[in-house]
Protein backbone atom coordinates (compact mmCIF):
# COMPACT_ATOMS: atom_id res chain seq x y z
CA UNK A 1 0.00 0.00 0.00
CA UNK A 2 1.52 3.32 -0.79
CA UNK A 3 2.82 5.74 2.07
CA UNK A 4 -0.08 8.06 0.70
CA UNK A 5 -2.96 6.29 0.72
CA UNK A 6 -2.35 4.66 3.71
CA UNK A 7 -1.95 8.48 5.54
CA UNK A 8 -5.30 9.17 3.84
CA UNK A 9 -7.11 6.18 5.72
CA UNK A 10 -5.23 6.72 8.75
CA UNK A 11 -6.83 10.38 9.24
CA UNK A 12 -9.22 10.15 11.83
CA UNK A 13 -10.59 13.75 12.08
CA UNK A 14 -10.68 14.42 8.55
CA UNK A 15 -13.54 17.13 8.30
CA UNK A 16 -13.44 17.37 12.02
CA UNK A 17 -12.90 21.35 13.57
CA UNK A 18 -11.56 21.06 17.45
CA UNK A 19 -11.05 24.08 19.95
CA UNK A 20 -8.06 23.45 22.34
CA UNK A 21 -7.60 25.39 25.16
CA UNK A 22 -4.19 25.68 27.03
CA UNK A 23 -3.27 24.18 23.33
CA UNK A 24 0.30 26.50 23.52
CA UNK A 25 1.65 24.58 25.69
CA UNK A 26 2.45 20.66 27.29
CA UNK A 27 -0.47 18.26 26.56
CA UNK A 28 -2.44 21.16 24.41
CA UNK A 29 0.23 21.65 21.84
CA UNK A 30 0.90 18.05 21.78
CA UNK A 31 -2.78 17.05 21.65
CA UNK A 32 -3.04 20.03 18.20
CA UNK A 33 -0.15 18.83 16.41
CA UNK A 34 -1.98 15.58 16.75
CA UNK A 35 -5.30 16.57 15.56
CA UNK A 36 -4.15 18.57 12.82
CA UNK A 37 -2.19 15.55 11.83
CA UNK A 38 -5.27 13.45 11.54
CA UNK A 39 -6.99 15.98 9.45
CA UNK A 40 -8.45 18.89 11.85
CA UNK A 41 -8.50 22.11 11.76
CA UNK A 42 -7.58 23.33 15.41
CA UNK A 43 -7.78 26.78 17.67
CA UNK A 44 -5.96 27.21 19.90
CA UNK A 45 -7.21 29.20 22.59
CA UNK A 46 -4.44 30.26 25.22
CA UNK A 47 -3.34 33.24 27.46
CA UNK A 48 0.48 33.21 26.33
CA UNK A 49 0.11 34.56 22.87
CA UNK A 50 3.21 34.26 21.98
CA UNK A 51 4.23 30.43 22.65
CA UNK A 52 0.39 30.28 21.12
CA UNK A 53 1.49 31.77 17.77
CA UNK A 54 4.79 29.90 17.37
CA UNK A 55 2.95 26.68 17.61
CA UNK A 56 0.37 27.74 15.20
CA UNK A 57 3.42 28.43 13.10
CA UNK A 58 5.14 25.11 13.48
CA UNK A 59 1.39 23.38 13.14
CA UNK A 60 1.10 25.33 9.39
CA UNK A 61 -1.46 28.24 9.08
CA UNK A 62 -3.82 26.40 6.90
CA UNK A 63 -4.89 23.84 9.76
CA UNK A 64 -4.09 25.91 13.18
CA UNK A 65 -5.37 29.44 14.44
CA UNK A 66 -4.54 30.91 17.35
CA UNK A 67 -6.98 33.47 19.61
CA UNK A 68 -6.35 34.75 23.21
CA UNK A 69 -8.30 33.84 25.34
CA UNK A 70 -8.53 33.50 29.40
CA UNK A 71 -10.82 30.61 30.19
CA UNK A 72 -12.03 32.30 33.48
CA UNK A 73 -13.56 35.09 31.45
CA UNK A 74 -17.04 34.27 29.82
CA UNK A 75 -16.51 36.45 26.70
CA UNK A 76 -12.74 35.03 25.85
CA UNK A 77 -14.67 31.62 25.94
CA UNK A 78 -17.64 32.98 24.17
CA UNK A 79 -15.51 34.59 21.57
CA UNK A 80 -13.00 32.11 20.96
CA UNK A 81 -16.31 29.65 20.20
CA UNK A 82 -17.47 32.33 17.84
CA UNK A 83 -13.98 32.67 15.96
CA UNK A 84 -13.66 28.96 15.66
CA UNK A 85 -16.85 28.44 13.98
CA UNK A 86 -16.37 31.82 11.81
CA UNK A 87 -12.89 30.86 10.80
CA UNK A 88 -13.67 27.03 10.00
CA UNK A 89 -17.88 26.52 9.76
CA UNK A 90 -18.12 24.91 12.87
CA UNK A 91 -16.79 22.89 16.08
CA UNK A 92 -17.12 19.19 16.23
CA UNK A 93 -14.30 18.75 19.27
CA UNK A 94 -14.13 21.29 22.08
CA UNK A 95 -10.87 19.77 24.19
CA UNK A 96 -11.10 21.73 28.13
CA UNK A 97 -7.73 21.51 28.69
CA UNK A 98 -6.16 24.48 30.43
CA UNK A 99 -5.50 24.14 33.74
CA UNK A 100 -2.96 24.96 36.97
CA UNK A 101 -1.55 23.66 39.90
CA UNK A 102 -1.05 25.34 42.97
CA UNK A 103 2.16 24.94 44.57
CA UNK A 104 2.22 22.61 47.97
CA UNK A 105 1.61 23.46 51.72
CA UNK A 106 2.44 21.54 54.64
CA UNK A 107 -0.73 21.19 55.21
CA UNK A 108 -4.30 23.03 54.90
CA UNK A 109 -3.78 25.27 57.60
CA UNK A 110 -1.33 27.05 55.25
CA UNK A 111 -3.84 27.08 52.66
CA UNK A 112 -4.92 30.27 50.71
CA UNK A 113 -8.57 31.06 50.13
CA UNK A 114 -7.41 33.11 46.97
CA UNK A 115 -5.46 30.27 45.91
CA UNK A 116 -7.98 27.62 45.80
CA UNK A 117 -10.09 30.67 44.43
CA UNK A 118 -7.72 30.55 41.32
CA UNK A 119 -7.18 27.07 41.14
CA UNK A 120 -10.92 26.12 41.11
CA UNK A 121 -11.48 29.37 38.03
CA UNK A 122 -9.22 27.91 35.84
CA UNK A 123 -9.54 24.18 36.44
CA UNK A 124 -13.78 23.67 37.00
CA UNK A 125 -14.99 27.23 35.92
CA UNK A 126 -13.08 27.60 32.70
CA UNK A 127 -14.42 23.92 31.41
CA UNK A 128 -17.98 24.60 32.67
CA UNK A 129 -17.86 27.67 30.42
CA UNK A 130 -15.95 26.16 27.47
CA UNK A 131 -18.52 23.62 27.91
CA UNK A 132 -21.15 26.16 28.09
CA UNK A 133 -20.33 27.92 24.95
CA UNK A 134 -19.38 24.64 23.02
CA UNK A 135 -22.61 23.45 23.81
CA UNK A 136 -24.18 26.47 21.89
CA UNK A 137 -23.05 25.63 18.66
CA UNK A 138 -22.96 22.03 19.07
CA UNK A 139 -26.81 21.77 20.31
CA UNK A 140 -28.18 23.46 16.90
CA UNK A 141 -25.94 20.60 15.26
CA UNK A 142 -27.00 17.71 17.19
CA UNK A 143 -23.92 16.32 17.56
CA UNK A 144 -20.07 16.77 19.28
CA UNK A 145 -17.26 15.54 21.54
CA UNK A 146 -16.48 17.60 24.44
CA UNK A 147 -13.26 16.09 26.26
CA UNK A 148 -12.08 17.46 29.57
CA UNK A 149 -8.43 17.04 30.75
CA UNK A 150 -8.75 15.63 34.46
CA UNK A 151 -6.08 13.62 36.23
CA UNK A 152 -5.66 10.82 38.31
CA UNK A 153 -6.20 13.70 41.19
CA UNK A 154 -9.61 13.33 39.62
CA UNK A 155 -9.99 9.90 41.56
CA UNK A 156 -6.89 9.52 44.25
CA UNK A 157 -6.28 11.87 46.58
CA UNK A 158 -2.86 12.94 47.98
CA UNK A 159 -1.19 12.83 44.66
CA UNK A 160 -1.22 16.62 44.54
CA UNK A 161 -2.15 19.79 46.53
CA UNK A 162 -5.53 20.07 48.06
CA UNK A 163 -7.18 22.85 45.26
CA UNK A 164 -5.90 21.09 42.54
CA UNK A 165 -7.34 17.57 43.94
CA UNK A 166 -10.60 19.05 44.81
CA UNK A 167 -10.68 21.04 41.14
CA UNK A 168 -10.18 17.76 39.09
CA UNK A 169 -12.85 15.49 41.27
CA UNK A 170 -15.27 18.37 40.48
CA UNK A 171 -14.80 18.66 36.86
CA UNK A 172 -15.37 14.51 36.90
CA UNK A 173 -19.15 15.49 38.28
CA UNK A 174 -19.50 18.33 35.65
CA UNK A 175 -18.20 15.90 33.02
CA UNK A 176 -21.07 13.43 34.24
CA UNK A 177 -24.11 16.06 34.75
CA UNK A 178 -22.82 17.53 31.22
CA UNK A 179 -22.85 13.97 29.13
CA UNK A 180 -26.67 13.66 30.76
CA UNK A 181 -27.80 16.53 29.93
CA UNK A 182 -26.13 16.69 26.25
CA UNK A 183 -26.59 13.48 25.27
CA UNK A 184 -29.94 14.19 24.50
CA UNK A 185 -28.79 16.18 21.66
CA UNK A 186 -26.41 13.44 20.57
CA UNK A 187 -23.33 15.52 21.88
CA UNK A 188 -20.82 13.14 24.11
CA UNK A 189 -18.97 14.68 26.61
CA UNK A 190 -15.89 12.64 28.59
CA UNK A 191 -12.47 13.21 30.30
CA UNK A 192 -9.06 11.84 29.93
CA UNK A 193 -7.06 11.86 33.38
CA UNK A 194 -3.51 11.14 32.55
CA UNK A 195 -1.29 10.49 36.09
CA UNK A 196 2.31 12.38 35.90
CA UNK A 197 3.03 14.13 32.42
CA UNK A 198 6.57 15.53 31.60
CA UNK A 199 5.32 19.25 31.20
CA UNK A 200 6.12 22.73 32.69
CA UNK A 201 3.61 22.08 34.87
CA UNK A 202 4.50 18.72 36.64
CA UNK A 203 8.18 19.43 36.37
CA UNK A 204 6.73 22.72 38.71
CA UNK A 205 5.19 20.87 40.86
CA UNK A 206 7.78 18.63 41.44
CA UNK A 207 10.37 20.85 42.11
CA UNK A 208 8.10 22.30 44.49
CA UNK A 209 7.54 19.43 46.82
CA UNK A 210 11.70 18.48 46.45
CA UNK A 211 10.28 15.40 44.59
CA UNK A 212 12.77 13.43 42.14
CA UNK A 213 11.31 13.79 38.05
CA UNK A 214 11.28 10.14 38.03
CA UNK A 215 7.99 9.56 39.90
CA UNK A 216 6.77 5.96 40.77
CA UNK A 217 5.43 4.30 38.19
CA UNK A 218 3.40 0.80 38.50
CA UNK A 219 4.38 0.10 34.58
CA UNK A 220 7.58 -0.66 34.09
CA UNK A 221 9.73 0.14 31.02
CA UNK A 222 7.61 2.77 29.60
CA UNK A 223 7.20 6.18 30.25
CA UNK A 224 4.16 8.53 30.41
CA UNK A 225 4.53 11.20 27.37
CA UNK A 226 2.07 14.45 26.33
CA UNK A 227 1.83 12.39 23.54
CA UNK A 228 0.21 9.51 24.88
CA UNK A 229 -2.83 11.70 26.51
CA UNK A 230 -2.82 13.73 22.87
CA UNK A 231 -3.66 9.90 21.52
CA UNK A 232 -6.46 9.08 23.94
CA UNK A 233 -8.39 13.12 23.34
CA UNK A 234 -8.01 11.70 19.55
CA UNK A 235 -9.56 8.15 20.56
CA UNK A 236 -12.55 10.42 22.24
CA UNK A 237 -12.70 13.33 19.61
CA UNK A 238 -12.98 10.64 16.60
CA UNK A 239 -15.96 8.62 16.08
CA UNK A 240 -14.21 5.49 17.36
CA UNK A 241 -15.60 6.84 20.33
CA UNK A 242 -19.01 7.76 19.19
CA UNK A 243 -21.04 5.36 22.16
CA UNK A 244 -18.43 6.17 24.92
CA UNK A 245 -20.17 9.10 26.58
CA UNK A 246 -19.80 10.12 30.47
CA UNK A 247 -16.28 8.30 30.29
CA UNK A 248 -12.83 8.98 32.23
CA UNK A 249 -10.07 7.32 30.19
CA UNK A 250 -8.04 6.90 32.82
CA UNK A 251 -4.14 7.19 30.96
CA UNK A 252 -1.61 5.88 34.25
CA UNK A 253 -0.33 2.99 33.88
CA UNK A 254 -1.98 1.15 36.59
CA UNK A 255 -1.05 3.53 39.18
CA UNK A 256 -5.04 3.88 40.18
CA UNK A 257 -5.36 0.47 40.81
CA UNK A 258 -2.29 0.00 42.76
CA UNK A 259 -1.84 0.77 46.76
CA UNK A 260 1.86 1.33 47.07
CA UNK A 261 1.52 1.08 50.99
CA UNK A 262 -0.14 -2.05 50.70
CA UNK A 263 0.74 -4.74 47.94
CA UNK A 264 0.88 -8.74 47.95
CA UNK A 265 3.55 -7.42 44.80
CA UNK A 266 6.90 -6.72 45.44
CA UNK A 267 8.03 -3.45 43.65
CA UNK A 268 11.87 -4.62 43.48
CA UNK A 269 11.34 -7.84 42.35
CA UNK A 270 9.64 -9.39 39.41
N1 LIG B 1 1.41 17.49 33.44
C1 LIG B 1 0.81 16.59 34.21
O1 LIG B 1 1.48 15.81 34.92
C2 LIG B 1 -0.69 16.50 34.24
C3 LIG B 1 -1.26 15.35 34.81
C4 LIG B 1 -2.64 15.24 34.84
C5 LIG B 1 -3.42 16.27 34.32
N2 LIG B 1 -2.84 17.37 33.79
C6 LIG B 1 -3.73 18.41 33.25
O2 LIG B 1 -3.43 18.58 31.88
C7 LIG B 1 -3.79 19.91 31.48
C8 LIG B 1 -2.64 20.52 30.73
O3 LIG B 1 -1.52 20.58 31.61
P1 LIG B 1 -0.02 20.63 31.11
O4 LIG B 1 0.76 19.71 31.95
O5 LIG B 1 0.04 20.51 29.64
O6 LIG B 1 0.33 22.12 31.59
P2 LIG B 1 1.21 23.28 30.94
O7 LIG B 1 1.43 24.24 32.05
O8 LIG B 1 2.35 22.69 30.22
O9 LIG B 1 0.21 23.92 29.86
C9 LIG B 1 -0.98 24.55 30.25
C10 LIG B 1 -1.39 25.57 29.20
O10 LIG B 1 -2.59 26.20 29.68
C11 LIG B 1 -2.46 27.59 29.49
N3 LIG B 1 -3.29 28.31 30.46
C12 LIG B 1 -3.07 28.47 31.81
N4 LIG B 1 -4.04 29.21 32.34
C13 LIG B 1 -4.91 29.53 31.34
C14 LIG B 1 -6.11 30.29 31.27
N5 LIG B 1 -6.60 30.91 32.36
N6 LIG B 1 -6.74 30.39 30.08
C15 LIG B 1 -6.22 29.79 28.98
N7 LIG B 1 -5.08 29.07 28.97
C16 LIG B 1 -4.44 28.95 30.15
C17 LIG B 1 -0.97 27.89 29.66
O11 LIG B 1 -0.60 29.11 29.06
C18 LIG B 1 -0.35 26.66 28.98
O12 LIG B 1 -0.19 26.88 27.58
C19 LIG B 1 -4.19 20.63 32.75
O13 LIG B 1 -5.60 20.65 32.87
C20 LIG B 1 -3.59 19.79 33.85
O14 LIG B 1 -4.27 19.93 35.06
C21 LIG B 1 -1.50 17.52 33.72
Amino acid sequence: MGSSLLSAIAKRLEGKVALITGGAGGIGKCTAELFCRHGAKVMIADINDELAHSVCQDIGPISASFVHCDVTDESDVQNAVDATVSKYGGLHIMFNNAGIMSTPTPNILHDDKAEFDRIFSVNVTGAFLGTKHAARVMIPARCGSIINTASICSIRGAVAPHSYTASKHALQGLTKNTAVDLGRFGIRVNSVSPYVVPTPMSKGLLKAADLPEEVYSNLKGVELKPEDVADAALYLGSDESKYVSGHNLVVDGGFSSSNTAFTIYDQRKE
